[in-house]
């Protein structure tokens, strides 16, 4: 064996480019389920190993059918966004470096890009100064990470270090959320022992907003340490909450406020869309994920405190043999949960160094501009109703009755000219569609159109080429 193999890396970079170049032209869905592809991954575990490149040739035919191309320009489901050519020619560079991205002292390098590209984040967020950012596997850990922050702050301030202590006997924590907020918040509270039955549910309006004079009341209603839990994009609606009405409403009662931004935090980036995200940079945390609307490949999310010494109280680890490169360097793991990892760092910087301020500002536009698109597109249509008000990139839409708005989800699926999934919106069947990849233009979202409208005509009852055609 050699360390190096430069037959097998172009070997695989071939099956690689040859992918990327289906992705415009094949279904969009997989073909083939996880059993089916099982019957030819499986066998036992064999006794000799098999040569690399016959590995690596074997693997790239026996998964084929079941890979999704949701980097391509037509994937529309759940908030998914694709790779930019430098995030991918990256990130295969940090998977050959092979970089442990631990600290200062386990790759200077991977410490200094990561360094420079939060740096970067942070200004195009538009993020105080000197708030702190880290680097998660996405935006579910962002939100742990950002809410043990915020669980250590308000403790402390009532004298309860829950970093030594725990959460046995310490004083509550009332948590306050939207009553649309994400899952992964309630799953952040799971795994923090603050439990996501115990939050106040704050009502929120047709949108998903929560309703910032209902929280005030909750706030008023209760003493103690308090967090809330906001959100600026709603995952089916795209809607955010008035985050400087809530902001207000809980200074007044001295709770954390914490902001779940998966992909509308990226607003900021736009000056004709950050108004929706005004007032956001009063938070005291965020949440977000690069792997969505910044095009990295999977996975990255970003996690940011306002107070830097309260988030590495809060991540921070020390350990007599995980020595460190001295104070002013960044130590990467100081801002999130895991020690060693990847060096995620290296695929944001290229993504943010290869678009610059202008083209991110331009991505996100873009992608707003083509969600208004398809949902002008789909209304054309009488057997569609546009659900949310399109502010951002979803768009949520109806077909009839549950039953019609389930088959068109299947259909279009099944079409595979895109693809998009289904949901349920204040308890009624729904199907989204986020355009959150770089690639998609104009064309791509009127072919899809089509494909949707042609799917809800047929599950509608509607015989083809009724009105609605534009
Ligand atoms: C508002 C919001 N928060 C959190 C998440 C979780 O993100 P991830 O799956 O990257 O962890 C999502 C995912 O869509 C989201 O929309």
């Amino acid at each position: 064996m050699t360390l190096v193999d430069p037959a097998l890396l172009r070997q695989t970079a071939d099956l690689a480019i040859q992918h990327l170049a289906t992705l415009e032209s094949r279904p969009v869905g997989a073909r083939r389920n996880v059993s089916e592809l099982s019957v030819a991954l499986a066998g036992s575990l064999p006794e000799a190993g098999v040569a690399p490149e016959q590995v690596i040739d074997d693997l790239a035919r026996d998964l084929d059918d079941g890979l999704v191309a949701s980097p391509g320009p037509r994937y529309f489901g759940f908030v998914t966004g694709g790779a930019l050519p430098a995030a991918l020619a990256a990130d295969w560079l940090a998977a050959a470096w092979d970089q442990n991205g631990f600290n200062a002292v386990t790759s200077p390098a991977a410490a200094a890009v990561e360094a420079v590209a939060v740096e970067w984040l942070r200004t195009l967020l538009g993020l105080p100064a000197d708030a702190s950012v880290g680097l998660t596997t996405g935006a579910q850990m962002a939100n742990v990470t950002a809410l043990a922050a915020a669980r250590h702050a308000v403790l402390g301030r009532v004298g309860w270090d829950v970093g030594e202590r725990g959460l046995i006997g310490a004083p509550p924590v009332r948590v306050l959320a939207g009553a649309e907020a994400h899952v992964t918040v309630g799953q952040a509270l799971r795994l923090l022992g603050l439990g996501s039955g115990t939050v106040v549910e704050v009502e929120a309006d047709g949108q998903g907003r929560m309703r910032a004079d209902v929280l005030a009341r909750a706030l008023a209603g209760g003493e103690g340490p308090a967090i809330v839990c906001a959100q600026a994009g709603n995952v089916d609606s795209g809607a955010f909450d008035s985050l400087v009405d809530v902001i207000a409403a809980a200074r007044t009662h001295g709770a954390w406020v914490h902001v779940d931004g998966a992909f509308g935090l990226w607003a900021a980036a736009s000056p004709t869309l950050a108004p929706l995200v005004a007032g956001a940079e009063g938070a005291d945390s965020w949440a977000t994920d690069a792997h969505k609307w910044l095009n990295v490949p999977y996975d990255c999310g970003v996690v940011a405190v306002v107070d830097a010494t309260v988030h590495r109280a809060a991540m921070a680890m020390h350990a007599a043999y995980l020595v460190r490169a001295g104070e002013d360097e960044r130590s990467n793991s100081d801002w999130v949960p895991e020690a060693s990892r990847r060096a995620r760092g290296m695929a944001v910087y290229a993504a943010l160094r290869s678009l610059g301020r202008t083209g991110v500002t331009a991505l996100v536009e873009r992608c707003c501009a083509l969600a208004r698109r398809m949902a002008a597109a789909l209304e054309r249509e009488p057997a569609i109703a546009v659900l949310n008000d399109v502010v951002l990139n979803q768009v949520l839409v109806r077909v009839g009755d549950d039953a019609a708005t389930d088959a068109t989800v299947a259909a279009v699926q099944r079409d595979g000219t895109c693809w998009l999934a289904g949901t349920r919106w204040q308890g009624r069947a729904a199907m989204r569609i986020s355009i959150s990849n770089w690639a998609t233009t104009e064309a791509d979202i009127d072919r899809s159109a089509e494909a949707i409208r042609a799917a809800a005509r047929a599950a509608a009852g509607r015989p083809p080429n009724e009105a609605g055609q534009p």
